[in-house]
């Protein structure tokens, strides 16, 4: 009898192991790049990519490393990588090529970039691949790029060497409509935006999106950083919105770390290797200040006010993926954590069910998403925290065994949301949760 519920277990864990090959293979463009889902995301996403690229490697290495050299047809002369580049058209996406008019030789894309997870998963995807041979031969041509990226957000987002880099608009912080950018955005000022017309309510609950007036903002920044043609040095000035993400602060740290690894691995220059540690430790100096004792959580600051935005959501915890935190705040946020999750069925919820501002089913105010639990899981792994981290790992499993590869999930019944046969949903499982 036990053995017979093993096989049918095991069974059923390798069906849902072909089923998410056969999505990313479903969302492939040209053998090249993959659509974050069909429709809603038609295009080349950043850290879609990235993330996508550790399912590929599951299965078909060539494939992943595929990924990320689309990916980085987009790059910038300065250094940018942008958040999405349109290899192809489509109708089906607003805001298009068209309307971003972002003046990218190499490409068309957007104007702004998306967290750097490229490094982190670049080193992910060389550690699971078989032929490490033809990866570090890879790795090695792009490596100038990786840190040309990295250069770019110091250097244009940080002007002043603070050691926190700002973002200027929340599509790029990946959380979009999360409810720190509640209170920053007001100072958007609306007066010219232009009209526009959104796509996205046309294949998806408009309960589960970020609201008309949320968009206004977004169109109104976009329509601003084309006035001044892009210019991140004049924006970093300018822009009516400035934010210390910690989920983008977190990320570049970690992926600085892994930068550095990769660079040991390579033949990157010893000034190279040295200016990278700089980085690394302004960041390690600064990030105290993102600390919030009372709630027990990093949190991101507005960098026009100089103020913590004071909510706990599960960006807060991407501070455990950076490595960079004390062992003593990782053990507080452990706590924060659990009573965060009181009343939920799937860890990790984008923001406290204790939050006035908490809904379960609206984009990055309550669901919960699998990249994000990827993250924290590893995060709290660095720091011994393995039970918590086993129950993101269960709960995110159940999650998708149930409802299939969507875009996020209701952390009250586990449910489904958004966007249907999601690329980085059934990269995670491949890469993390396919193990039982
Ligand atoms: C969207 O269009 O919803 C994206 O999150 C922006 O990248």
């Amino acid at each position: 009898m036990l053995s017979l519920l093993k096989s049918l277990l095991s069974r059923s864990t390798s069906n849902t192991r072909i089923q998410a090959q056969q999505l990313l293979r479903d969302n492939s463009e040209d053998d090249a790049y993959t659509v974050p889902t069909r429709v809603l995301y038609p295009f080349q996403w950043n850290w879609d990519s990235c993330f996508t690229s550790l399912g590929w490697v599951t299965f078909d290495e060539d494939r992943a490393w595929a990924e990320i050299a689309s990916l980085l047809k987009g790059q910038c002369r300065s250094g940018k990588i942008p958040h999405i580049i349109f290899h192809k058209d489509s109708e089906s996406y607003f805001p298009g090529p068209d309307i971003w008019q972002y003046d990218n030789p190499e490409m068309k894309t957007s104007g702004i970039s998306q967290p750097p997870v490229l490094a982190t998963t670049v080193r992910m995807t060389y550690e699971r691949c078989k032929n490490k041979e033809q990866a570090l031969s890879f790795i090695n041509s792009i490596m100038p790029k990786i840190f040309a990226y990295h250069r770019w957000w110091h250097e244009r987002r940080d002007p002043h060497n603070t050691g926190l880099v700002a973002t200027y608009h929340p599509w790029e912080t990946g959380r979009d409509n999360s409810v720190e950018w509640d209170e920053p955005i007001k100072a958007v000022p609306l007066d010219d935006l232009q009209p526009y017309v959104r796509q996205d309510l046309a294949t998806i609950n408009p309960a589960y999106r970020p609201t008309n007036e949320d968009y206004d903002y977004y169109v109104a920044l976009l329509q601003l950083f084309k006035t001044h043609k892009y210019d991140q040095i004049k924006l970093y000035e300018i822009s009516p919105f400035k934010v210390a993400d910690i989920g983008i602060n977190s990320i570049l740290a970690r992926a600085n770390s892994d930068l550095l690894y990769m660079m040991t691995l390579c033949d990157s220059s010893e000034e190279d290797r040295q200016t990278v540690l700089n980085w690394l430790d302004m960041q390690a100096k600064a990030f105290e200040g993102f600390w919030n004792s009372d709630r027990g959580v990093y949190q991101s600051i507005n960098l026009i006010t100089g103020e913590k935005l004071d909510f706990v959501t599960s960006g807060s915890f991407l501070s455990l993926w950076s490595g960079l935190i004390p062992f003593e705040s990782a053990s507080i946020m452990a706590s924060t954590l659990e009573n965060m999750c009181h009343a939920t069925k799937v860890l990790v919820p984008s923001l406290s069910a204790d939050d006035a501002k908490y809904d379960r089913y609206r984009y990055w105010r309550g669901p919960v998403w699998a990249i994000i639990n990827f993250m924290i899981y590893d995060g709290l792994k660095i720091y011994d925290q393995k039970l918590l981290a086993d129950q993101i790992f269960n709960t995110t499993r159940t999650a998708i065994k149930t409802y299939g590869f969507k875009e996020y999930y209701d952390p009250v019944s586990g449910e489904g949301l958004g966007g249907d046969n999601f690329s980085w949903t059934a990269a995670m499982w491949l890469y993390w949760l396919d193990k039982k």
